[in-house]
């Protein structure tokens, strides 16, 4: 194999409880990606399309991802990378980890396999650095393994793939406002208080139970983020309004996708997660802002190969 197409998906991360730990990965929302052997060393970002990005291998996300990989292994071999953009940067449904992990999941099919999943999500990592100052894992890991995950541990990496109850689906509202990671990591708080840290382990343990006995009820009930969701949600017009509108239009509950703007909401069922859709855009319809709205379920299986 020389050349591989890839769908590489969107993702949610945080999930309202868990920050920097937690993810989903969407089904309908991604890039595209080829990945192109080569017998020049290195990598080459030869085209983005879709968003003005830099080519420069050093300061785009998927070069500084595919770089880490193979400083890893001993190859003569280099690899062409083209991106076709459908997620915008800064837009909360995980663009750079987008780039990054498809990066890493097609090289390493290129290679051989000569990584384990976790393996590339540490490689991955290294371009969220880049995007946003923080290496965090909450998009790339989803993007790669596909449902939901967890991070149990950073130091070492140990992610944990977690049920998907079948029913679920995701919907997102994206306001066209750029929010970047990095800023609105800037506006949180640096300590916590054990009242608040009581509050979010209850709900992370609520959800991730949820998940597992497909539980809708509790997984809707633990939507709720005591520690950073407060901090940013003064820099996404009309957040609470979006989330009340969706809970009466029939989610689940809801919360920031990642680190903002984009809003979601969980559902049971197509048809629901389709009226929250409805009404996401109805509280968004008066304000001067052009916002997408994305209906999906859960994608199990992460990055799909196309060809
Ligand atoms: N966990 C990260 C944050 C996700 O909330 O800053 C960024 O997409």
């Amino acid at each position: 194999m020389n050349e591989i197409t890839l769908f590489t998906p969107a993702t949610i991360a945080n999930i309202s409880c868990g920050f920097d730990v937690l993810g989903l990965c969407l089904e309908t929302v991604g890039d595209q990606m080829t990945i192109r052997k080569t017998t020049s060393k290195g990598i080459k970002i030869t085209q983005i399309i879709g968003q003005d990005l830099p080519l420069e291998t050093k300061k785009n996300v998927a070069g500084v991802a595919a770089l880490a990989l193979l400083e890893n292994i001993d190859t003569t071999l280099g690899f062409e990378i083209e991106i076709t953009k459908n997620i915008k940067p800064g837009s909360g449904i995980g663009s750079s980890a987008a780039s990054a992990a498809g990066a890493v999941f097609g090289i390493n099919k290129l290679l051989g396999e000569p990584f384990s999943k976790q393996e590339l999500v540490a490689f991955a990592m290294q371009g969220e650095k880049l995007a946003s100052g923080s290496a965090h894992a909450d998009n790339v890991a989803p993007a790669l393994l596909g449902g939901f995950t967890l991070i149990r541990s950073y130091h070492p990496l140990d992610i944990i793939k977690l049920e998907t109850p079948k029913e679920l689906y995701a919907t997102v509202i994206h306001p066209q406002i750029e929010l970047k990671t990095a800023d609105a990591r800037a506006v949180l708080k640096k300590k916590v208080s054990l009242k608040e840290t009581v509050v979010q382990l209850g709900n992370l343990g609520g959800l991730i139970s949820g998940l597992y006995t497909s539980d809708y009820n509790l997984i809707g009930r633990s939507l709720h983020d005591e520690i950073v969701e407060p901090s940013r949600a003064i820099l996404i017009p009309e957040f609470e309004n979006v989330i009340y509108n969706a809970k009466r239009a029939g989610a689940l509950g809801g919360g920031i996708s990642g680190s903002g703007p984009s809003i979601f909401a969980l559902s049971k069922g197509k048809e629901a997660a389709n009226q929250v859709a409805k009404a996401m855009a109805k509280t968004y319809a008066h304000l001067a802002i052009d916002f997408d709205v994305h209906v999906s379920q859960i994608n199990t299986e992460g990055i799909k190969i196309i060809s």
